[in-house]
């Protein structure tokens, strides 16, 4: 008799709205070999349409709206309870536009990812591809780390470059960007959940190697 396979390592997805990069994942996740399985998805707006999308491909859903609570901690105690329900062993972050609480990020630590429209450790925060073009940069990207207490500022695990072009308005920056995005994360996720990534005091561990510089993705 055959032994039952191990159970797929459980993935969550915090989203707030559209969900194109979920929709990457959920595609990437149908792939036969795919090492993950995504349990459920979760959103801070009840009207997000990443919500449709995890819907339509019958995963979970569940919403902890943050209005209807009176400080960060709260909203955080309550995600805390949803996710703790569906014990993921990895969180993702795709797309999700809320300030995580020092307690939240420290009890998932090493296991939650987060996608960051630039270079990182360029431009953290809002409005990355407008700061890019400003700032008159000829290469930008997108940035897949661990979520640490600092905001968008845990290690970086990889990134993907695109060339910023003399015309390239901060919507059509977005939308190159976001091409790599859907790439660039199920790759990682995908390292994640076979063990190939940990995180450790502040470096990641890649394959058992400290990993000295973001993997990049190749140009095409
Ligand atoms: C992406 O640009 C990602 O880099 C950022 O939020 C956006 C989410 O887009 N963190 P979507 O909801 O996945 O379409």
């Amino acid at each position: 008799m055959k032994a039952d396979p191990a159970p797929l390592p459980k993935i969550l997805v915090l989203v707030s709205g559209s969900g194109t990069n979920l929709q990457a994942l959920i595609d990437a996740g149908r792939e036969r070999d795919f090492p993950g399985q995504i349990t459920a998805v979760g959103s801070n707006r009840p009207g997000a349409f990443a919500l449709e999308r995890a819907a339509q491909a019958n995963i979970e859903t569940f919403v902890v709206d943050h209005k209807g609570f009176d400080s960060r901690e709260e909203f955080d105690a309550a995600l805390m309870a949803e996710i703790r329900r569906h014990n993921p062993d990895l969180i993702v972050l795709a797309g999700f536009m809320r300030i995580l609480t020092t307690d939240f990020v420290r009890t998932f630590r090493g296991k939650m990812l987060n996608i960051h429209p630039s270079l990182l450790p360029k431009y953290t925060g809002l409005n990355t591809h407008q700061r890019a073009i400003e700032a008159g940069d000829d290469i930008h990207g997108v940035s897949v780390h661990f979520v640490t207490e600092e905001l968008d500022g845990g290690p970086v695990i990889a990134q993907a470059e695109v060339q910023v072009a003399p015309d390239d308005t901060p919507e059509s920056l977005a939308e190159k960007v976001q091409e790599k995005e859907h790439i660039l994360y199920p790759i990682v996720i995908r390292w994640f959940c076979e063990g190939r990534i940990q995180l450790g005091s502040d470096y990641i561990l890649f394959d058992g190697d400290i990993l000295k510089a973001p993997m990049r993705l190749p140009d095409n």
